[in-house]
């Protein structure tokens, strides 16, 4: 049976970094608090003519750069965002046009798992794979979350988490030990009608391109809630655990086999006690939290991306990548890479 790899992968991230000090004084926090609750330190935000699609393409450009696929072999796009640029047509589409590739007429899906959205995207991609529809999917997980933040202190808990970025991989038929072994994803609808979760108020209202973040009466309804954090907090704990202990199971794989676990990032009191649980020791778990903040989409690949680029995943490790965000949704997959 053909089985699926991660063949490359790239990133971006915009230059533009917001310190924890730097936030604008109406949020009324301050950096111990944003340090101890979330791990944050500091997050990135797109220059305000970027649209997500744009962060996306500086991604793929720089994933061609490194001459390992070419572009003209992509096949499939596959776009996971929460803040595509439109809220039609969706950002797969804009994506495609901007990098020249509009008159291939390759497929373009857009997919909204939020913070679950990389490993909803893999299991797609490993799919189409695995049944030889494609050779070259390239997989995308992009964000801007900072035009549509509330800077005002109403909703201070969730905006010092959220950073925008870009991260994207290409997966392809394995020809050697790089396989991805398998994905598991799930989701639980009662999360998004029991409002224990994060959602913009009425995306109805929306603008379809951009209003004034900092107009606050006017933007009263747009902005994204999380009216029960907490419950959201024990709800990713809980999930990644057992999606990670499920998937591995499945396997025959234990923990201590594990060289990286690459998880979703909300924040870091999530993480460490999600390897506690699992009883994995923190030393295998790559973050990148306190420099982009929670990047939903975009997440897993900037982890994979920049930890490959530093040499500390390397070729044959194998890897654990749980998640878990609104609606409910979450996964995991374990991946020999
Ligand atoms: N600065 C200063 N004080 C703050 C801030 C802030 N940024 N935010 C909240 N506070 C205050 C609150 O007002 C509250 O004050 P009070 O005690 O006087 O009422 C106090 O801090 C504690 O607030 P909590 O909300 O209970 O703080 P908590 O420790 O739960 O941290 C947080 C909040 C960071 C949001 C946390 O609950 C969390 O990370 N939740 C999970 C987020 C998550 O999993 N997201 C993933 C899905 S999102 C997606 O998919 C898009």
């Amino acid at each position: 049976m053909i089985k699926s790899y991660i063949r490359a992968v790239g990133m971006y991230v915009p230059e533009n970094v917001v310190k924890n000090n730097d936030l604008p004084q109406e949020l009324n926090t301050s950096d111990e608090w944003i340090r101890q609750r979330t791990g944050v330190l500091e997050r990135r935000y797109a220059e305000p003519g970027d649209r997500t699609s744009d962060l996306a393409k500086r991604a793929v450009e720089n994933m061609l750069a490194k001459g390992i696929v070419k572009a003209d072999e992509i096949d499939c796009l596959i776009f996971a965002t929460l803040s595509p640029d439109f809220f039609f047509p969706g950002a797969g589409v804009f994506l495609q046009e901007k990098l020249g590739w509009a008159d291939r007429h390759i497929p373009c899906y857009d997919i909204r798992q939020q913070c679950s959205g990389f490993v909803y995207g893999l299991q797609m991609a490993q799919a189409f794979i695995e049944n030889s529809m494609y050779k070259n999917v390239l997989l995308v997980g992009a964000e801007i979350h900072s035009n549509a933040l509330d800077f005002s202190e109403r909703g201070r808990s969730v905006t010092v988490l959220f950073g925008d970025g870009a991260g994207v991989l290409v997966i392809s038929p394995s020809t050697d030990k790089s396989k991805i072994l398998a994905t598991e994803i799930h989701a639980d609808g009662a999360g998004a009608l029991n409002g224990i979760h994060m959602k913009l108020h009425d995306i109805g209202k929306r603008p379809l391109v951009y209003y004034n973040p900092f107009d606050f009466e006017a933007n009263a309804d747009l902005y994204p809630d999380m009216p029960s954090s907490r419950n959201l907090f024990t709800n990713a704990v809980r999930r990644m655990t057992e999606v990670s202990q499920s998937v591995l199971a499945k396997l025959n794989l234990s923990v201590s086999e594990i060289d990286w676990v690459v998880p979703h990032q909300a924040n870091i009191r999530i993480n460490k006690s999600v390897v506690e649980h699992l009883g994995i020791s923190d030393d295998k778990v790559l973050y990148n939290v306190h420099k982009y903040g929670n990047t939903t989409a975009a997440t897993i690949p900037l982890l994979l991306a920049e930890y490959t680029e530093n040499n500390t995943i390397k070729r044959g490790d194998l890897l654990l990548t749980p998640a878990f965000g609104s609606g409910f949704t979450w996964g995991a997959s374990v991946i020999r890479y």
